[in-house]
């Protein structure tokens, strides 16, 4: 019994997928090289952009042939797809050969489910049937095994979902509000981790890290979770990922200063350089808040790689706004950018406003960004 996974999106997905794979061995199945060797598929999707949607509807449709051929196939989509109500309909209506869709927050059922199509190979869709259960968030699982699949870096996962609702992005309606593991089951992870021997990395990861432990009871800081971290014994070294700079507080930036294990990184998405489109957006930063953050960690942490994500194309954005996050890149000398155009995504605020740019003008924005960069990745390294 073998199985493949197909993974799309983020480092959480790739975690997630790992996740994935721990259930899927506990229950005796074992990695396929290739799909067609496969008994079951998992789609492991991205609802972050059109673009991603796009990939996952192709390539699932391409497995009909598989389907046709191995009638004992099991093919199963979940990920952030799934929670949505349209598409996980969608779904199931274009590719009725998909024997299961599951939410998110429901993937500890995915044996379950396995096991019910092998018992009835009749159609389970935990969207279809349970649809209040897909925002139930429930306690986040901390029973189930990881395969972890990325050589010695282990990924470590310290929260879930965003509180942030920033106007463009579906994360907040697929992965509900921020919730915290509790800081004693992360260090036993961790310690864990470190006693297998075989990992020299450690990255934590949750959509917004920086406000990891407000809803604790008593709450627990990031930094102190850092910290922390860094008393564990062993040769290893601590990243993290994603920083949102409205709450990348000086603490913080002080443990990766004066903490030896945590790496000089720092992935901190700047959106855009235009006042009146951060706050279109939601981000609850000025420019000059950013900068003034960028600043701190220079000055502090004099070598540290940092990195962000830019959108092109947002809403009423004019060339001018453009030109400020053009701008804001030329004055940060970022290690690396990326880059996306805008993509509406249903049920965002972003979606209904008006004033949506042309398609061929974000693709102008993006290639000029991507260019703007090129260039100035050739004069960091003269
Ligand atoms: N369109 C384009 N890019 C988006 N991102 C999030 N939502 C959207 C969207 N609707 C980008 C942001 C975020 C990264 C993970 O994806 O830049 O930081
Ligand atoms: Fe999306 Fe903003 Fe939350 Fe990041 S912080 S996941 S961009 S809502």
């Amino acid at each position: 019994m073998k199985y493949f996974i197909v993974t799309y999106g983020c480092q959480m997905n790739v975690h997630e997928s790992e996740k994935i794979a721990g259930i899927l061995e506990k229950l005796g199945y074992s990695p396929a090289e290739r799909r067609e060797d496969a008994d079951i598929i998992v789609f492991n999707t991205c609802a972050i952009r059109e673009g991603a949607e796009d990939r996952v509807l192709g390539n699932v449709g391409n497995l009909k042939k598989l389907k046709k051929k191995n009638k004992d196939l099991i093919i199963a989509v979940c990920g952030c797809m799934t929670q949505k109500e349209r598409t996980a309909t969608n779904l199931l209506n274009t590719f009725p050969f998909i024997d299961i869709v599951i939410g998110t927050f429901n993937l500890p059922k995915l044996g379950y489910y396995i096991e019910a199509v092998k018992k009835g190979r009749e159609l389970e869709s935990e969207r279809s049937g349970k649809q209040l259960e897909l925002f139930d968030e429930g306690e986040i699982d901390e029973t189930l095994p990881y395969k972890r699949t990325s050589g010695d870096n282990a990924w470590v996962n310290i929260m879930q979902g965003c509180n942030n609702f920033c106007t463009y992005c579906i994360v907040p309606y697929v992965k509900g509000r921020e919730k915290s593991r509790k800081e004693e089951n992360i260090l036993k992870e961790i310690k864990d981790i470190i006693a297998e021997g075989k990992y020299k990395k450690i990255t934590l990861l949750g959509q917004n890290v920086n406000s990891y432990g407000k809803d604790l009871v008593p709450p627990v800081s990031f930094s102190k979770l850092l910290r922390d971290i860094c008393l564990l014994d062993g040769d290893f070294t601590v990243s993290f990922m994603t920083s949102h700079p409205k709450d990348l507080t000086d603490d913080v930036i002080d443990a990766i200063a004066e903490e030896d294990k945590i790496e000089k990184f720092i992935h901190l998405p700047a959106q855009s350089g235009n006042n009146r489109i951060l706050k279109l957006m939601n981000r609850s930063y000025t420019r000059e808040k950013y900068l003034d953050i960028i600043k701190k960690i220079r000055q502090k942490i004099p070598n540290c790689r940092i990195t962000s994500d830019f959108i092109v194309g947002f809403p009423t954005e004019t060339e001018e706004e453009f030109n400020d996050t053009c701008s804001l890149v030329s004055e940060v000398k970022y290690d690396s950018i990326f880059a996306f155009k805008y993509s509406p995504r249903e049920g965002t605020v972003a979606s209904k406003m008006e004033g949506q740019v042309p398609e061929e003008i974000k693709s102008e924005r993006v290639n000029k960004l991507l260019a703007l960069e090129k260039k100035l990745q050739k004069e960091n390294y003269i």
